[in-house]
């Protein structure tokens, strides 16, 4: 027994202690001891790095065990010997350049220095590490030229520069890598290389990871990195100037995620994307695709995230009914057409989709909502989708933004039907035909508590909701409605203040409930266009955009309004009945951009120190006052006018020099004033409109300074005399291509948080109707020159005014004949010479201008037979009566007795002077290209009007705002010479 119980003892004692030896051998092997000259040359780099000891984890902590391969972010080979480094987070922010310690750890594989706070260039100390398969710098800090020692890492397969002020420009980066072949993840991001050539990456067999996002890459992207076999990640992503194209891709292309955003990529995508099976990631969105999205991209099962939004993309949406695990679908601001496939609506794990601004159509069906359990985002706004709602979207209970807004949606909603919805941070339905039920049952509830963005314009609204409870609505827009009375108090308390954004715009709201207090959090308040009256509401004090115009408010305004106002940079107050003097408190409002204040029955001067403090002002509007006195010559040297409108006030003296100071001025407006002046040529030479209509201006036009951008120039009904020259308007005689383009005159700072631009406006005035072209496309051009007193002969320079629309040269005291030059007016759409005395015949050519429709050449001493042509068809008497020698339709004078040609066709006796000849009004508008045709023959032809169909009539409408002269704003009498 007692044998046993030794032997057992004996056994237990053996096995024991090989246990020990076996586990002391593993850990001497796994763990071995750090060598002592490793861990003093750790000690030493310690000593050397300035680090922030309270952001370190790690470097703080060494010392504390003696085996240095347990310190944090050390690690050992089996012979103690330090094989990789990790001290990214640091806080490092020096002393790596002065050391020899780190080039001393040459048995570093592994290198880790990412997030520090270095500044230099990459020391050499790191670049010396030869054994280095892995290295990361990323966002450490460093700057300037990678250096060359990089080539000769030739083991590296991880090199990641990114995010750090690095360029590769000289050396480059072919000099750089391409000897490093071994290379599996390349990480560039940020690092400059305008110059890079990038085909040799073609020969770099292990790639999987190339990212060269924001690399300033330009020219074209080769197309054989996307078919390496092995790469899997691509980021191309912010470099603008990057072209290229996606090339076919074959089977077991490996691709995984791409991400081409905001680059010049473009073309078709290929069918054969549908190859890439293991596709989980693609974001293509502001690039320059075209044509379909191909159908094949739904059979990728492994999608997850697809971006193809601000593209060009044509044709259906692809119903990505394999793709169950995409997360997010944004196929927004292209050109998508069709319906929205069903199948979108069952994808179980979606949560964000966005299909808004395309040209998607037709009614959107209900749906099982279990299939589509976690959706979060769904924006389908800016289509043309129809019919109800459908009740499937308000059982979505995880949704926090549902964007309708913008389609032809109809019916009723119930606003208490979205009770549901309890997650909601933002409404939107505007603009749709919908009528919206704003009763809410269970008022003490707050049905959205999230719910900080409600937008119901234009939805039919007869009162205001009740949102007392929305303790967290920020913004809110219920503009273009119908509601009437007053704006009730509590609109002001929401939330207790968090209402940044009202807007209560064309409404028939005529007074705010009182008392009320503005909260200090309201920075954009909109109210223009009710009938709102009394005096003028205060200015919210933190407030940057303000629009009260188109009311009814009266008195003067606050003479203290300008010390309130530091952050405002939009004020319009226009529209409305406000009188006495323009407060100088003004002068103090040094942030304020915009000013409109036109239209309203302002009197006194304009207080100087206006143009001289308010450096800011763009946009300066006084128009339509009682304003009298000298406009201030004290425009500042800083002067950022861009628009000046001044007309119509009784502003007299001269035309301040100090105008010369501002040097981005495009919109001068002094029309209908009494300003006594030589013509202005020192006006800056961005001018692109000038009126001085109906003023005292006199002497001759003839300036040495050109402007080449100028569009518009009425100076009708002054004094001015002498010959006419063309080249001040030289800017019109360039070969545009004549059509109204999208790019129009507009002031586009970004305001508040709206993407505002103030549009210019300015008005022309042709055969006694005021036309205000709200917005001044620039290449809408004019001449008015009228009630003058030119003399001599129309130049024949006048031809080369190629991209003329209106020239109006009536009375005035023009001798010779109409030059035949005019013929090459391509897009002149309207010519007044009538009223002085022009001799000889009407040219011939003249029948080539097809877009004329308005011709006055009445009361000149014109003769012969009036010549035939489409557009001459359509002119009436009215065009040539008072020339006693012409002859021939419309006039009822024939040419037979004068002796000319016989082929002139004799006037129908049954047809009235008005008539138009449909079939050529029709032959010209299917050339129309310069929609500006069809806008004046809308003007100038009543019966017109009538058969052209409703539609355009309405864009018409936008674009421009016809007034009668006759009829202006306070039916004020024009005291001006009428000629
Ligand atoms: C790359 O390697 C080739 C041959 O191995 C050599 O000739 C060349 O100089 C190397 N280039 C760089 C930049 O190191
Ligand atoms: C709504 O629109 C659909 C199709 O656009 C139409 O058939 C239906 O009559 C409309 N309903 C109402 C109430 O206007
Ligand atoms: C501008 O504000 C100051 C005080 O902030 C005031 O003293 C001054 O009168 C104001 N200027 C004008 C023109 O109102």
């Amino acid at each position: 027994m007692g044998i046993s119980l030794y032997s057992q003892c004996f056994f237990c004692f053996i096995c024991i202690l090989s246990i020990f030896c076996i586990t002391n051998y593993f850990l001497q092997n796994a763990y071995s001891q750090c060598l002592q000259d490793q861990r003093s040359l750790l000690l030493q780099l310690r000593n050397d790095l300035i680090f922030n000891s309270t952001r370190s984890r790690k470097l703080v902590l060494w010392n504390q065990t003696q085996d240095c391969c347990n310190w944090d972010g050390v690690e050992c080979d089996g012979a103690g010997r330090v094989i990789s480094l990790k001290l990214d987070g640091e806080g490092i922010s020096g002393g790596i350049h002065n050391t020899s310690s780190l080039s001393a750890l040459g048995y570093l594989e592994k290198l880790n220095l990412a997030e520090n706070y270095f500044r230099g260039q990459i020391p050499g100390g790191i670049l010396n590490l030869k054994h280095l398969t892995h290295l990361s710098l990323s966002g450490a800090g460093f700057g300037g030229q990678v250096p060359i020692e990089v080539s000769l890492m030739r083991r590296l397969v991880t090199l990641d520069l990114s995010y750090n002020g690095l360029e590769i420009e000289n050396p480059n980066l072919k000099m750089l890598l391409q000897n490093l072949t071994r290379l599996r993840g390349l990480y560039l991001d940020s690092v400059q290389m305008s110059s890079a050539v990038l085909n040799f990456f073609a020969n770099f067999s292990h790639l999987t990871t190339l990212s060269l996002s924001g690399c300033d890459l330009r020219g074209s992207f080769p197309n054989i990195i996307f078919q390496l076999p092995t790469l899997e990640n691509l980021d191309l992503s912010f470099n603008q100037l990057l072209t290229g194209s996606i090339p076919q891709f074959h089977r077991n292309a490996s691709l995984r995620t791409m991400f081409l955003l905001f680059t010049n990529f473009s073309g078709p995508l290929p069918n054969s994307i549908g190859n890439l099976s293991m596709l989980s990631v693609i974001d293509m969105r502001n690039c320059s695709f075209t044509g379909p999205i191909p159908s094949t991209i739904s059979t990728l099962t492994g999608l997850i995230y697809v971006d193809l939004s601000w593209n060009f993309f044509t044709g259906s949406i692809p119903s990505f009914y394999m793709s169950k695990n995409l997360q997010l679908v944004d196929l927004s601001d292209n050109s998508l057409s069709g319906s929205i496939p069903k199948s979108l609506f069952g994808l179980p794990s979606l949560q964000i989709l966005r299909l808004s601004n395309n040209q998607l159509s037709g009614r959107v069906y209900e749906f099982s909502t279990l299939h589509f359990p976690h959706i979060v985002a769904l924006d389908l706004s800016r289509n043309k989708l129809e019919g109800q709602i459908p009740k499937s979207f308000f059982t979505l209970e995880r949704l926090e933004t549902l964007k309708l807004s913008y389609n032809f949606f109809n019916g009723t909603v119930q606003l208490g039907k979205l009770q549901r919805l309890h997650n909601l941070v933002e409404l939107d339905l505007s603009y749709n035909n919908l009528s919206i039920d704003t009763s809410i049952t269970n008022t003490n509830l707050s049905m959205f508590p999230q719910l900080f963005s409600l937008s119901l314009a234009s939805c039919n609204l007869h009162n205001f909701p009740d949102l007392t409870n929305q303790h967290s609505l920020g913004l809110l827009d219920l503009s273009n409605n119908r509601i009437i009375g007053e704006v009730p108090n509590w609109i002001w308390e929401i939330g207790n203040g968090t209402l940044v954004f009202l807007d209560l715009s064309s409404n028939m709201l005529v007074s705010l409930q009182k008392p009320y207090h503005f909260p200090s959090s309201l920075i954009h308040l909109v109210l223009h266009s009710n009938l709102l009256q009394g005096e003028l509401p205060p200015i919210p004090q933190h407030a940057n955009y303000i629009d009260y115009s188109n009311n009814k408010f009266e008195k003067s305004i606050p003479l203290n309004i300008g010390d309130s106002i530091t952050n405002l940079r939009y004020l319009s107050l226009a529209n409305n009945s406000l009188s006495e003097a323009i407060p100088t408190s003004f002068c103090n409002a040094t942030e304020l951009e915009v000013l409109d204040l036109s239209s309203n029955k302002l009197s006194g001067s304009i207080p100087p120190c206006l143009v001289e403090k308010v450096e800011q002002l763009a946009v300066l509007k006084l128009g339509g006052n009682n304003i009298s006195g000298h406009i201030p010559n004290t425009f500042s040297v800083n002067c950022n006018l861009e628009i000046l409108d001044m007309s119509q006030n009784y502003l007299e003296g001269r035309l301040p020099v100090s105008l010369a100071n501002c040097k981005l001025l495009q919109i001068l407006d002094v029309g209908n004033n009494n300003i006594d002046d030589g013509f202005p040529c020192m006006l800056p030479s961005s001018l692109r409109v000038l009126v001085l209509r109906s003023n005292k201006f006199h002497g001759q036009v003839r300036c040495s300074r050109r402007w080449t951008n100028l569009q518009i120039i009425d100076i009708a009904s002054n004094n001015f005399t002498g010959y006419l020259y063309t080249k001040i308007f030289s800017g019109m005689m360039l070969e545009k291509d004549g059509r109204l383009g999208s790019d129009y005159i507009h002031y586009n700072r970004q305001l508040a948080y709206v993407e505002g631009y103030y549009q210019g406006t300015v008005k022309v005035i042709v055969k006694g109707v005021e036309l205000e072209l709200v917005k001044i496309f620039t290449i809408f051009t004019a001449i008015d020159f009228s009630c003058n007193n030119f003399e001599g002969e129309i130049p024949d320079g006048i031809g080369d005014l190629r991209s003329l629309h209106i020239l109006n040269l009536s009375h005035n005291t023009f001798v010779g004949t109409i030059p035949k030059s005019l013929s090459k007016l391509t897009y002149i759409e309207s010519v007044d010479l009538s009223t002085n005395q022009l001799t000889g015949e009407i040219p011939r050519e003249l029948t080539r201008l097809t877009f004329l429709a308005v011709l006055n050449l009445s009361h000149n001493q014109l003769i012969g037979p009036i010549p035939s042509g489409p557009q001459f068809q359509t002119f009436s008497t009215d065009s040539f009566q008072g020339n006693i020698g012409l002859c021939g339709f419309p006039l009822n004078i024939s040419c037979r007795h004068v002796g000319e040609e016989d082929n002139v066709s004799p006037p129908d006796p049954h047809q009235e002077d008005e008539a138009i000849n449909w079939d050529y009004v029709s032959v010209a508008l299917g050339y129309v290209v310069g929609l500006g045709s069809i806008l004046w023959l809308l003007f100038f032809s009543q019966s017109f009007r009538h058969k052209f169909n409703d539609q355009t009539e309405q864009a018409f409408q936008k674009i421009y705002n016809a007034k009668n002269r006759r009829k202006g704003h306070r039916g004020r009498t024009n005291r001006r010479r009428h000629c």
